[in-house]
């Protein structure tokens, strides 16, 4: 048994890779200073973890947080394109600046690997698909230079200090526990939620810009493979984690009328300032070194997704009972 600490573990990537090591036996460790994570996400496993409440830019809490730890996970972020335009610093800040600290505290602490959360929108606009590692990066917004940037950390840490290093470039993971309330929410969270009260969402630009999406469990699966591979073959590198194919955000929308019987049109507004138009993963490398293998698709994983908020949303059978003595039902 091995203890693997995670950053940003109250996040719906983090906290899914923490019940995914629990339900491996594994030891979890988790921090999190609630900015973007909710404690919601982690309140089923809290006794089953060692949770602290702090900040990756506070070098000594690192520190704390790294003794004895085998293998971290680090999934803090602020991860958002558009808040990133509107606060360039406070992307850096916590996407930088805490990676740094948590590279410090890892090799200090002789941290066996790191496992990084990075971002697809470090290939930018490039023309070519599909996007292959070893295209040169090309970041439009300041979120994609804080992922390029801390890739570049995670590789530097590892041709400097040895510390074992794997930086996974996620193409817009989505699934169950997503956050959907926040402005800078990823797409599918916000649109599922909104549909399925009647709401109306609203497509930036043409609705022709593509993803890949990828379902939260293809990523678990890339983390737990990532930490396990041999270092010849993984470490100070960086993997595409994603399906290898792309739909358009105005098919998504499409699929989803089916899925929540939302029947009206959606909106538009103007396109999204530092927006990627096209993004599709080569996953060639990932399956190659890490034996990764995407095995929910788009749709069975937008169902699941769908399926998760529509419970979210129906009112609890406590709500339902009747207030006095008689009646309730068992
Ligand atoms: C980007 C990264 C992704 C990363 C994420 C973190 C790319 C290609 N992808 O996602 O890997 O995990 O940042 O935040 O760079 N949209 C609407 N209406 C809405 C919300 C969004 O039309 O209400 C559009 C956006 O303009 C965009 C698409 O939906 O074109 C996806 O947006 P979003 O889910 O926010 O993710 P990306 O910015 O693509």
């Amino acid at each position: 048994m091995s203890l693997h600490l995670i950053t940003g573990i109250g996040g719906f990537i983090g906290s899914s890779i923490a019940r995914a090591l629990l339900d491996r036996g594994e030891q979890v460790r988790g921090v999190d200073n609630f900015a973007t994570g909710r404690r919601e996400n982690i309140a089923g496993i809290l006794n089953l973890i060692e949770f602290r409440e702090a900040d990756i830019l506070d070098l000594d809490a690192m520190r704390q947080a790294c003794a004895a730890v085998d293998y971290v996970f680090h999934e803090a972020a602020i991860p958002s394109v558009p808040k990133s335009v509107l606060d360039p610093l406070g992307s850096n800040r916590a996407n930088v600046d805490a990676t740094v600290s948590l590279l410090v505290a890892a090799r200090d602490a002789g941290v066996k690997r790191v496992v990084y959360a990075s971002s697809s929108s470090a290939y930018g606009d490039t023309p070519t698909l599909p996007k292959h590692e070893s295209m040169t990066p090309s970041p439009i917004s300041p979120y994609a230079v804080a992922k390029l940037a801390s890739e570049h950390y995670m590789i530097s840490f590892y041709r400097c200090y040895g510390l074992q290093t794997v930086a996974l470039r996620y193409f817009n993971i989505f699934g169950p526990q997503q956050d959907p309330s926040s402005p800078y929410s990823g797409v599918l969270a916000k649109f599922i939620t909104q549909m399925l009260r009647g709401e109306q969402p609203t497509i930036f630009g043409d609705g022709e810009q593509s993803r890949d999406f990828t379902y939260i469990d293809n990523a678990v699966a890339a983390n737990l493979l990532a930490c396990a591979a041999p270092a010849a073959e993984v470490a100070g590198q960086v993997f595409n984690v994603a399906t290898g194919r792309r739909v358009t955000l105005l098919e998504t929308f499409h699929v989803l009328q089916k899925l929540t019987g939302y029947s009206g049109p959606p909106a538009y507004a103007a396109e999204r300032s530092g927006d990627v138009k096209h993004s599709l993963a080569d996953i060639s490398r990932a399956k190659k070194h890490l034996g990764y293998n995407p095995t929910v698709t788009f749709e069975e994983g937008l169902r699941q997704t769908v399926e998760w908020y529509r419970t979210q949303a129906r009112p609890q059978t406590s709500d339902l009972r009747p207030q006095t003595s008689h009646g309730s039902s068992p």
